[in-house]
């Protein structure tokens, strides 16, 4: 297993760029099941999750090639429509498979996610949306077992006791593209990555609009084909670029970067003494060394992301006085305090909201976290600690984060990988 050793203290400098992202090319795959002939998705990142994203379409009978960041798909068997637990198991994502092989091959078996480190995580919404569509959905030994011989268009609500469901509304967008007449999604999840599967859809022939506002509606058509389509920039990777940039007192240009999609994490960035410039497509991040505290909670888009709230408060660690980060889409996902505790960090947890009281300076210890922002949330800590922090169980980070440890070193940090 490998960890990373991170000796704190460099100043990051100089120029990193974001790689596509995670959470825009997982559905977009899993989209390419609904085409007629070949589809080329640009910019895929090549990350863990791509991996099993990939292997799971194969053995859906997907001719996958990759060629450099491009992944060339190909459906050459409507055989087999049963995503495995061992498969989804690994990734939550595989969920997005329900939608487009119910309204491609009018059947379905895929394995119902169970709960993960940052919490239980339901799927009723999907099949809430996708029953009302018409499908037939039963559980059968942990499986969803959908079937449907034609999917009617429908008017459906997808607001949950957290709000709006991001894979939920691209499960129901996608199997929409397919089925007789209209659909109309209310609140629909507004995140950039669901407008870029719209985007995409759209580019097969399907008739979406509203993507990107909390009403989508999709007109069914009889077929999509294949198309060619560029992923959006990570916005959550460079959002993790930012904080480590910030956390250094350094000063780095982060090419690639839509910062239309990340206002909130820029908005909480200036707010507390960050400077953010945009430049071209890229966006330059410097911090002197004060840092002010903030109160955040985490929201859907355009609100500020949970998957930024752990990075964020390794950074309020250092402001000058007491922040509060109150965690509204997943209220247990606080892997990182502990381990923040450990490298010197003054936090208390009261529910669903973290007390962080701000220190002089972090220690570096050995940490370990099981999921994937809890453990950049570790790194950037350890950038900025007093001596070496070893980060352990980097396979979450290598799930999310393309060539993490390379990209820092590039920028200055001493940062290395380590196979135990
Ligand atoms: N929820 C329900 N019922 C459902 C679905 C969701 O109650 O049927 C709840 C969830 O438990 C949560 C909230 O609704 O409290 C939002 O969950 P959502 O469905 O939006 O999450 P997701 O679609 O499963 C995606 C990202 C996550 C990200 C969340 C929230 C992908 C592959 N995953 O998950 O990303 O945290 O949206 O923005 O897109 C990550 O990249 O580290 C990550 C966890």
């Amino acid at each position: 297993m490998d960890k990373f050793v991170v000796n704190g203290g460099n100043r990051l400098k100089g120029d990193v760029t974001v790689s596509g992202s995670k959470n825009s090319a997982l559905p977009i795959l899993a989209a390419a099941l609904l085409a007629e002939g070949p589809t080329v998705v640009r910019n895929v990142p090549e990350l863990e999750d791509i991996v099993a994203m990939v292997d799971l379409l194969r053995s859906l009978g997907c001719e996958i090639r990759r060629e450099g960041k491009d992944l060339h798909i190909e459906v050459r068997s409507e055989a087999h429509s049963h995503a495995e637990y061992d498969r989804v198991r690994k990734m939550r994502a595989s969920v997005c498979v329900l939608g487009p092989l119910l309204a491609k091959r009018k059947a379905a078996r895929v394995a119902m996610p169970g709960g993960c480190a940052i919490g239980s995580r339901p799927v009723d919404l999907h099949i809430r949306g996708l029953r009302l569509l018409g499908a037939e959905i039963e559980l059968d030994s942990g499986d969803m077992v959908a079937a449907a011989s034609r999917l009617r268009g429908a008017e459906i609500f997808l607001g949950g006791p957290f709000g709006s469901t991001v894979l939920g509304t691209d499960n129901v967008m996608m199997a929409a593209t397919l089925a007789e007449g209209t659909t109309v999604i209310e609140c629909a999840a507004c995140e950039p990555e669901v407008e870029d599967l719209a985007n995409f859809l759209n580019k097969m022939g399907a008739r979406i609009t509203g993507a990107g506002t909390p009403r989508i509606t999709i007109q069914g058509v009889e077929k999509l084909t294949g198309c060619d389509h560029t992923v959006i920039p990570d916005r959550i990777e460079a959002g993790t670029f930012m904080m480590a940039a910030a956390i250094t007192n350094g000063d780095v240009t982060i090419r690639n970067v839509r910062l239309d999609h990340m206002m909130a994490v820029v908005d909480r960035l200036r707010e507390v003494g960050v400077s953010v410039e945009r430049s071209n497509g890229s966006a330059i991040v410097s911090s002197a060394r004060h840092l002010q505290p903030a109160d955040v909670t985490t929201q859907p888009y355009p609100g500020f992301p949970t998957d930024m709230q752990a990075q964020l408060m390794s950074l309020l660690c250092l402001a000058d006085g007491n922040s509060a980060i109150t965690e509204k889409i997943y209220p247990d996902r606080f892997m990182h305090v502990a381990e923040l505790l450990r490298m010197g960090c003054n936090i208390r947890k009261e529910g669903p909201t973290a007390i962080v009281t701000g220190v002089k300076k972090l220690i570096g210890a050995p940490v370990m976290a099981s999921d994937l922002r809890a453990s950049a949330a570790l790194v950037i800590a350890g950038l900025v600690a007093k001596g070496q922090t070893m980060v352990n169980r980097v396979y979450h980070l290598d799930r999310g984060y393309e060539s993490f440890e390379v990209k820092l070193r590039e920028i200055g940090a001493d940062i290395r990988r380590v196979n135990e």
